[in-house]
């Protein structure tokens, strides 16, 4: 008899952890990788946010906090909520985890059962599929392709509901497209889900603050026949630079916001205190952290793109947000390596560039769509730089 659950033998470790990991270990072997992988800012936390979490420290804020979450910080996300997206919640609508990841997981926990379905559009975050099977439910993929620019259509989400469908995880901007909704389009998706009222929203708003000039960013529970359905997540990890810090959050309806504190009050209690006094201050302290951030992840954005395109075989979408791009390889696919090795998929696509090339960056399948790779543009110019003429060298040495 195993001693592993069932249930852990359905998923598979992060894939994007799993690129880190072997950057990691070429770097340590003196090989001059460059890591394209990050999920993360290559910002600092911002000053004053550290130094209020310091005096929590010095304060003796070091004690258990309500399970989920300090009146303090619902406050300011209530507050977070109002100012910028016009929602009105109460504190009991409010829950705090240890980073959105740990807020998804709960939500799912606490809410499916076996054969429940969830619908995910592809290319999705490479943890939504795991964390519903984890639950014995199903994940339901609706790919969604670079003509359609990588976005979920109403009429393909209409076909694809069922009576068994408990949720919809919509995420815009996204992981790993950048791809981010209108709100037209969020509009004409909601045509949809108001006819289907079994369906709940997990609107997944992580990358909120990372959007670009022109871009106005909308998020679904602002359509009020939808908002007692949809639980909107959101956290500090990628607008603050905050992403070691663990603090995710989440507002919607009562019922399921006291049954993710019901989980919590058995797994891992509160978030850590002084991550949450942190957070407060990130949410409701000066915020001009964001825009010059912005403006510097543009700059990038516009320079890896137009890079891209100048190679033959890839094709690079401009994105709205996020700090990622999803450039297609499938013009290169079918050709051989230096070392007269096929290159079969976008899979043996990164490995070559690795091995080769030494630029890490994940293949697209592993977000549920073949024939691409996700760049994170979370790290230097230079680095950048470097990059993009180092893939190029790549492209064009395949035969
Ligand atoms: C789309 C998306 N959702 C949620 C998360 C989780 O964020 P956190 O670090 O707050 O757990 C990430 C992190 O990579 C993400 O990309």
């Amino acid at each position: 008899m195993s001693i592993i659950s069932d249930s852990l033998k359905r998923i598979k470790p992060s894939p994007t952890i799993a690129v880190s990991t072997k950057g990691r270990e070429l770097k340590a072997a003196g090989k001059d990788v460059i890591g394209l992988g990050a999920g993360e800012p290559d910002f600092d936390t911002p000053q004053n946010i550290k130094e209020v979490a310091i005096k929590a420290i010095k304060d003796g804020d070091t004690k258990y906090t309500a399970v989920d979450g300090t009146p303090a910080l619902k406050k300011a996300i209530v507050e977070k909520f109002k100012r910028e997206n016009n929602l009105d919640y109460l504190g009991d609508q409010i829950t705090v985890g240890a980073g959105g990841k740990h807020v998804i997981y709960n939500a799912m926990m606490a809410t499916l059962n076996e054969g429940d379905e969830v619908i995910i559009p592809a290319p999705y975050w490479v943890s939504y599929p795991d964390i519903v099977l984890l639950t014995g439910a199903k994940p339901v993929i609706i790919k969604c392709s670079e003509d359609q620019g990588f976005k979920l259509k109403p009429k393909d989400l209409e076909n694809t509901i069922t009576n068994k469908t408990k949720w919809l995880i919509l995420n815009s901007p996204s992981n790993p497209t950048g791809a981010s909704y209108s709100e037209n389009e969020i509009r004409n998706l909601a045509e949809v889900l108001k006819k289907n009222s079994n369906v709940h929203i997990l609107s997944d708003d992580i990358y909120e603050h990372v959007s670009y000039e022109g871009f106005k960013f909308f998020t679904i529970a602002q359509i009020p026949e939808l908002k007692e359905r949809v639980l909107t997540m959101n956290g500090v990890s990628k607008s603050y630079a905050m992403t070691g810090w663990r603090i995710g959050y989440a507002a919607g309806p009562k019922e399921i916001i006291k049954a993710i504190a019901k989980i919590q009050s058995q797994s891992t209690s509160n978030p850590s205190s002084v991550s949450q006094a942190a957070a407060v201050e990130a949410l409701s302290g000066k915020q001009d952290f964001i825009s010059e951030r912005s403006k510097a992840f543009q700059e990038r954005r516009d320079f890896v793109v137009s890079e891209l395109n100048k190679i033959n075989g890839i094709n690079c979408l401009k994105p709205e947000g996020a700090f990622y791009v999803f450039p297609s390889c499938k013009g290169l696919i079918g050709k051989k390596d230096k070392n007269g090795k096929k290159l079969e998929n976008d899979t043996n696509f990164v490995q070559s560039l690795l091995e080769n090339n030494n630029v890490a960056v994940v293949q697209g399948s592993a977000f549920g769509l073949e024939g691409f790779f996700r760049i994170s543009y979370a790290t230097s110019m230079e680095n950048l730089e470097k990059a993009m003429s180092r893939i190029k060298e790549f492209c064009e040495s395949l035969s």
